[in-house]
């Protein structure tokens, strides 16, 4: 069986056809072939799936599909587009803060949603904001580091 939903996706309403069973990174991926969101372990373990809902990260795989039901869904392609990266892409491509880049849609966002709510995050508090995503190249220095970069940035461009 299948149900409705329509929720708000990078600004655009979106509308789609979801199995009852589905989960808010089933029906990015599958349905809306929006696949930044990846799929590590499917078990809300790993960040590799996580997006913004009303603004606070969530793990899609680990979320139904209705549960997004009206609510603001951002995926890291409603961060910025190559003509006009969001700071922290900037930030992460000049420090190349990525090896594989599996990892760093999930992060992208939750930093995202970090420095939408703490403009000025010392590094353990981006460490927190980021304990959940697993990143097996290792680059984590390089991600806490982009991560003050593009706070930083940003700060410099508001006082500007
Ligand atoms: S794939 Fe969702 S947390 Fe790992
Ligand atoms: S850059 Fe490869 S998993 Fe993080």
């Amino acid at each position: 069986m299948r149900q409705a939903v329509e929720f708000k996706l990078n600004g655009s309403p979106v509308r789609v056809e979801a199995a009852a069973d589905a989960t808010l990174l089933d029906v990015l991926r599958g349905d809306l072939g929006v696949s930044g969101a990846r799929y590590g372990c499917g078990l809300g373990q790993c960040g590799a799936c996580v997006v913004l809902v009303d603004g606070r990260p969530e793990t899609a795989c680990a979320l139904s599909a209705e549960a997004v039901a009206g609510r603001t869904v951002t995926s890291v392609e409603g961060l910025g587009t190559p003509e006009r990266p969001h700071p922290l892409q900037t930030a992460f491509l000049d420090l190349q803060a990525g090896q594989c880049g599996y990892c760093l849609s999930g992060i992208l966002v939750a930093a995202k949603a970090l420095l939408d709510r703490n403009p000025d995050p010392d590094r353990q508090q981006i460490a927190r904001a980021l304990d959940a995503h697993l990143c097996r190249c290792g680059v984590h220095n390089r991600i806490l580091d982009a991560v003050a970069l593009a706070a930083r940035r940003m700060r410099e461009g508001a006082a500007a």
